[in-house]
């Protein structure tokens, strides 16, 4: 079974060529950080045109580093929810014409989905299992039995894992996106944990992470580095300053992490391994804190290599040849959904 798959649901145009024997063939990301970063987010109609310019090549070089030609694919997967509308829609429109002209199925992929099993791309995961996935949109976590029995067990109520990131960062002159810089900071000091930040505590499976960011804000206005009325920055912060934050941050949020799983391993103790995915999943010291906690609790832990956490294709191809075995197809007018 040989399957393309494409993925432009947000700031990433990935292509990826899999095969149910010999898997990844080809995983193709072209990444517009470089576009957003000046405006400190990703702005969805520069991603949309981006995604226009690229999607061509990005799908030729997949098909070309696999050695594949069209005519050889038993179907093609695109990513068609969630994610920005305008995103979506040039993915399905450039998905939908190959399959028409090549005369092959086309198969819907959900791109949470496709983070939820991104860790089968490497490992055998046992079911059932709780699977954390932690992005720039989504903090969530899921009990999963099966490719299609799995459900969500709590979710963010505010801003995800990542955006506190990314909001954080952009507080403090980081640029973005602001994950790796944090982690980068934070290592620079060890990790070190002064305690400066809330624990945001409750007693479901939900998350918060809002008031981060709001507590960063607060913390550098009482520094007297950040005016609250001009809303920027008046005075630089000294890198040890700066390595301090980013340090407690991503202590709050391990701990956080660490508190939601214990809760969710209380009320489903017949999980057997925990899966941790989404860009936030690259950040070493969060794999190594969940990877503990699953240590403590003696389940299995799994994360994928940090290509397979942040937005790709390949993911979505795990989906995608599910769906063929189970001859799941889209309808000629499907939709985007967002
Ligand atoms: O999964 P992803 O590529 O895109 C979606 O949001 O769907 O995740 C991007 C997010 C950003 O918020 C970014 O700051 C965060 O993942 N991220 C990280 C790291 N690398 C990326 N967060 C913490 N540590 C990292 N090393």
């Amino acid at each position: 079974m040989l399957l393309l798959t494409i993925e432009s649901s947000c700031d990433e145009t990935a292509a990826c060529v899999y095969s149910d024997t010999n898997g990844v063939l080809s995983n193709v990301v072209f990444s517009q950080i470089d576009l957003h970063k000046q405006y400190g987010g990703v702005v969805p109609e520069l991603a949309s045109r981006s995604h226009l310019q690229n999607i061509g090549l990005v799908v030729q070089q997949a098909l070309d580093g696999a050695g594949c030609r069209l005519e050889s694919l038993d179907a093609i997967g695109v990513v068609n929810e969630p994610g920005l509308p305008g995103a979506l829609l040039v993915g399905v429109c450039f998905a939908k014409a190959l399959a028409l002209c090549a005369g092959k199925p086309l198969i819907a992929i959900n791109h949470i989905q496709a983070h939820i099993f991104s860790s089968f791309l490497e490992y055998d995961v046992p079911f059932p299992h709780v699977c954390l996935l932690a992005s720039g949109g989504n903090t969530a976590l899921y009990l999963v039995h099966s490719f299609d029995d799995y459900r969500i067990l709590g979710t963010t109520r505010d801003d995800a894992a990542g955006e506190a990131f990314d909001k954080t960062a952009k507080i403090i002159g980081l640029g973005y996106p602001g994950g790796p810089v944090i982690e980068k900071l934070a290592s620079s000091i060890n990790f070190y944990d002064d305690k400066r930040y809330p624990r945001a505590k409750n007693k479901t499976a939900d998350f918060s992470f809002s008031g981060l960011k709001t507590a960063v804000l607060y913390d550098v206005v009482n520094r007297g580095f950040y005016d609250l009325r001009a809303r920027r920055l008046i005075k630089e912060i000294p890198p040890e300053e700066k390595a301090q934050i980013a340090s407690s941050l991503l202590n709050c949020v391990a701990d956080v992490f660490a508190d939601k799983l214990s809760l969710v391993y209380e009320a489903h103790p017949e999980i057997r391994a925990v899966t941790f995915v989404g860009g936030v999943a690259c950040n070493k010291f969060l794999r190594e804190r969940v990877a503990t906690w699953a240590n403590s609790q003696g389940i299995s832990f799994f994360v994928p290599k940090p290509s397979y956490c942040t937005d790709n294709a390949a993911m979505s191809a795990i989906v995608a040849a599910h769906k063929l075995r189970n001859g799941s197809f889209a309808q000629e007018d499907f939709d985007i959904a967002y």
